[in-house]
Formats: C-alpha cells, sequence, structure tokens
C-alpha cells in the first residue's frame, strides 16, 4: 500500500526526504536513543512492504491537503498529537483527513477532542456508570471556587495535556491555598483551563485495545510500579519525570511492567469498563486507558488516551509484544484495523 505518515514535527520546511535523512540516521543509531514515534512506524511499515512517505505538520493545513493531494495514500498513517505544536488543537489533522475524503488510521475528530478534554470526557464515562474520580475546571479568568462535595487531597491537571506535561508531586494539593496556586501555573504555563480531580491512592494499570466494535482486543495489562521504600501513597504518580526520564525512574526504583496479578473479579470488571469506554468514546482502531485499581477493589477510570504513544518498547507496544505482535505485525495490525473498518463503512 502507498502509505502517509503524518506527524507533528517541529522540523520547519522539512519535506520527505529531509525526513527520510532524518529517519535513516535516528534507526540507525537506535541503540543510543529511540527514534521519534513516526519514524519507528515508518520503519515498521517499511520493512512490512508498504511505500512510505512522511509528512510533517506543523501549522500549516494547506500544505497537508496539497501534499497528500500530490502522495494519493491508499491509507494516512495519522500520528499527530498536536497542531501549531498545540495538543488541543490534535484533532484538527483527523478533521482535515476527514474533510478531504482520506482514509486514516486511528480515532475520528470526535473522539480525539472529548477524550483529551480531562472534564467532558468524565462526564461522559460517569454517565454510561464508570466510576470517576470527583473534580472541578477552572478557566482561566473565572472566579475560584471549591465544590463542597470535592474532597482533598486534589490532584491540578492542564485540562487538555497528556504525556504528563505539568504533572510533578507538587500537583497533588492538600488546602485551597495549594490548590489556587497550582492552578494559577497550570494557567500561566499552559494557556489552558486546569482540572482538579479528587487523588486516587492505588496502583498504576494501562489497558492497550486493538480493534473496532465487538471485536475489541484487550491486551496484557501493564503496571507503573514504584519502590514503596522510596516514595509516600501521593508520590506513587506518573509524574513527567516518573514517565521520561530513566535516571530518575532509576533512582526512584520506577518501572513500567507486566501488571502484577490481579484477581479474576477485578480483572473482569477492568476489561468490561474499557471496552464500554471505546465505545462510547467512539474510539477507533486502538488506544490505551489509564486506571487506578484502590486497594478495597475499586477500579477508578483516569482517562482515555485516542491517540496513545505507541513508540517501540514502550506499554501499547510492550502489552502488543505479549500478545504476540512484534513490533513490526504490531503496527501492520493497525493498519489492517483501518483498512477492514473502512471497508465496511
Ligand atoms: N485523580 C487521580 N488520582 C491519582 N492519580 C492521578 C489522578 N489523575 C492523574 N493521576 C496521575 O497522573 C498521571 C497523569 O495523569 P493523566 O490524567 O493520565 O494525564 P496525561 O494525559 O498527562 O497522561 C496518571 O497516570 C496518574 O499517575
Ligand atoms: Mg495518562
Amino acid at each position: 500500500m502507498r502509505i502517509a505518515v503524518v506527524f507533528d514535527t517541529l522540523y520547519e520546511g522539512w519535506e520527505h526526504p529531509e525526513h527520510e535523512r532524518q529517519m535513516a540516521k535516528e534507526v540507525a543509531a537506535w541503540h543510543d536513543d529511540e527514534p521519534e514515534m513516526e519514524y519507528q512506524i515508518a520503519d515498521a511499515l517499511r520493512e512490512r512492504g508498504h511505500e512510505v512517505f512522511l509528512l510533517g505538520v506543523r501549522d500549516d493545513l494547506h500544505h497537508l491537503t496539497h501534499a497528500l493531494g500530490e502522495i494519493a495514500p491508499d491509507l494516512v498513517f495519522n500520528c499527530a498529537e498536536a497542531f501549531h505544536r498545540n495538543p488541543a488543537l490534535e484533532y484538527l489533522v483527523a478533521g482535515m483527513l476527514e474533510a478531504e475524503g482520506h482514509r486514516y488510521t486511528g480515532s475520528p475528530p470526535l473522539s480525539l477532542l472529548v477524550s483529551r478534554n480531562k472534564a467532558m470526557s468524565k462526564k461522559v464515562l460517569a454517565y454510561h456508570g464508570i466510576r470517576v474520580p470527583g473534580f472541578a475546571t477552572y478557566r482561566p479568568g473565572e472566579p475560584f471556587r471549591i465544590p463542597k462535595r470535592l474532597h482533598f487531597p486534589l490532584i491540578v491537571k492542564p485540562l487538555q495535556s497528556d504525556a504528563s506535561a505539568g504533572i510533578a508531586h507538587a500537583s497533588v494539593v492538600q488546602d485551597p491555598a495549594a490548590l489556587a496556586d497550582r492552578v494559577t501555573l497550570v494557567h500561566e504555563r499552559f494557556h489552558q483551563p486546569a482540572i482538579a480531580e479528587e487523588f486516587i491512592e492505588g496502583r498504576e494499570l494501562y489497558v492497550s485495545l486493538i480493534g473496532n466494535g465487538d471485536a475489541l482486543d484487550l491486551l496484557p495489562l501493564t503496571e507503573m510500579v514504584f519502590d514503596k521504600e522510596k516514595t509516600r501513597p501521593e508520590e506513587r504518580i506518573a509524574t513527567q519525570y516518573a514517565k521520561w526520564d530513566e535516571e530518575y525512574r532509576a533512582r526512584r526504583g520506577i518501572r513500567n511492567v507486566f501488571a502484577r496479578p490481579l484477581a479474576r473479579s477485578v480483572r473482569e470488571r477492568i476489561d468490561a469498563i474499557c471496552r464500554t469506554a471505546f465505545r462510547v468514546l467512539w474510539l477507533r482502531d486502538y488506544a490505551r486507558m489509564d486506571v487506578r485499581l484502590a486497594a478495597d477493589g475499586e477500579v477508578w477510570f483516569l482517562e482515555a488516551n485516542a491517540n496513545p504513544f505507541i513508540s517501540y518498547g514502550h506499554d501499547m507496544a510492550n502489552a502488543a509484544e505479549k500478545a504476540g505482535l512484534d513490533y513490526y505485525a504490531f503496527i501492520q495490525r493497525l493498519v489492517d484495523e483501518a483498512v477492514e473498518r473502512n471497508e465496511r463503512a
């Protein structure tokens, strides 16, 4: 197939040949440093015999439309996580693909928008009986109020970011003054509303799904584990450092592993919740859910990632590998899901 890999990039003005060179460089140096996700995907697609075009998006939708018109791909592999460096505008790329009639992998604009908004998605999930933490949202300039039903400790996050941007130990706040400070920090640093959620103490589980409709596969669960001697309970969260800084992870005893044993009833509940979430958020082809399992066995839904990180050696690719799909087969499977979905439509 002719596949255009569409991704957000910081390299201004780069066309396919420049990305091709960069990709070759990064793939050759894989053992020292992971290549960008889009290059890993392109490499896998090429390995599978596809004709691959690299199309980086920055802030010019016209360029995207024009370039896709020239390439005329059979399928777009959409791994754009932002537009104009703004993750909240991620849906625009899918919107454009939709408008131009391209077939593409992954979720439609609606699900990208709703699942990225940590408040809106929780409302939809709660309607369907999924347990989500209580929360309040704070838009810049609005009067600061704390709903009576909300109980400290709270965790304050940017409403529409991902990859743990803006999440540190200081995000967990114990009183109104600290809440106000952290909300202000989110407004100033991230230029978007803040969400303050009730803090759920518990295990941190990641659930990857591939498929559509009734043919939805739940991959083996992964888990972020913390050294209990080196952390207090409210420090056992996926902060930016905990997720991305290898040295910090080693020092703090933080690892991502296949989930430690779970009671069968818990497993079944997680399975049912994640399938429901996939359906009611109108997700497509693949997604990764973040849930927390409290000591009393209660499963709390944190968020659905409609456009999850799928680099080699990270949670979703590891889960796929455990399910018998090596990285190339995993990426091919996402293509197959999109193609079959389009054929059914
Ligand atoms: N309500 C919560 N209770 C406990 N921990 C939370 C809560 N919300 C977020 N966290 C912690 O912060 C991490 C990042 O939050 P998440 O909502 O998944 O944002 P992101 O989109 O950046 O991944 C979670 O993986 C979890 O460790
Ligand atoms: Mg998350």
